[in-house]
């Protein structure tokens, strides 16, 4: 008897062409956002395996035409794939210069699972409770700056250009018009291996969107399970 309370195909969701598992986590039938721990399941309760297969069925009913996760650890990949035999095809993970996750990317790699960066900018417009005073911030690094100065093009562009280089996709927001045509345009910027040796040296191991929001008392979810770091 499966512990998900809800198969994913009882949702009655609409074709689309990309589903990801958003988080690594499990909430209650009826929740969107917790605001207490009762509201959210342990993964012994409802293991990642067990949406993973609700993903595949999605697919195999048609309902989706790709299937991936997002923020999951390689442990928590290598664990799906074992237990399903599916592998994700893709992770959409917080990724940018001061995030590089060379090992994330190796491993990847080697599954054949695509690569996803988001906050490729750094969420400068993230809710202000989720910002970090003294936090460190992509646009305004002063090697950004320069390279970008020296390579003709804004630190918006280099950093969207340097994720490309190195095989990710990105998805950069922007409601304005002119930045979503800037970043776009940051797709045929071509770096050389000294460029993208300056901005591997980049790498602060920072990451902006912690996930301590699924960290609630009463809840198994901690930061280092979360991110088996
Ligand atoms: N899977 C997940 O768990 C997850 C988590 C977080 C985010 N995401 C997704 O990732 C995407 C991007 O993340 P994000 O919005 O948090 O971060 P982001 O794209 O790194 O940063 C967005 C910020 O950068 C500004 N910006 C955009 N283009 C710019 C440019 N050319 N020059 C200067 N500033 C620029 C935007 O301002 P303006 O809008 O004013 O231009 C906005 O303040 C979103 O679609 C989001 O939904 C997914």
């Amino acid at each position: 008897m499966p512990s998900i309370q809800t198969s994913l195909a009882d949702l009655q969701l609409d074709y689309l062409d990309l589903y990801l598992i958003h988080w690594p986590i499990a909430l209650k039938h009826g929740v969107s956002f917790p605001q207490k721990g009762e509201e959210m399941l342990s993964l012994t309760e409802v293991p990642l395996s067990e949406t993973w297969t609700e993903m595949i069925h999605l697919k195999e009913m048609g309902l989706a035409r790709h299937i991936g996760v997002s923020n999951f650890s390689t442990k928590k990949i290598t664990d799906i794939i074992e237990k399903t035999g599916v592998v994700p095809e893709v992770n959409q993970l917080e990724l940018h210069l001061f995030l590089q996750q060379q090992g994330m990317l190796d491993f990847c790699q080697t599954k054949g699972i695509y690569l996803t960066g988001f906050c490729p900018l750094g969420s400068a417009d993230r809710p202000a409770n989720r910002i970090v005073e003294g936090e460190p911030k992509l646009l305004e690094n002063q090697t950004i700056q320069e390279l970008a100065l020296a390579k003709e093009c804004t630190p918006a562009q280099l950093m969207l250009a340097w994720a490309v280089n190195r095989g990710t996709s990105v998805i950069p927001k922007s409601v304005h018009a002119h930045r979503l045509t800037e970043n776009l345009a940051a797709a045929d910027i071509e770096l050389s291996a000294q460029e993208m040796e300056v901005m591997q040296g980049l790498d602060l191991h920072y990451r902006y969107i912690k996930g301590n929001f699924w960290c609630l008392p009463g809840s198994d979810y901690t930061l280092e399970n979360l991110w088996d770091e």
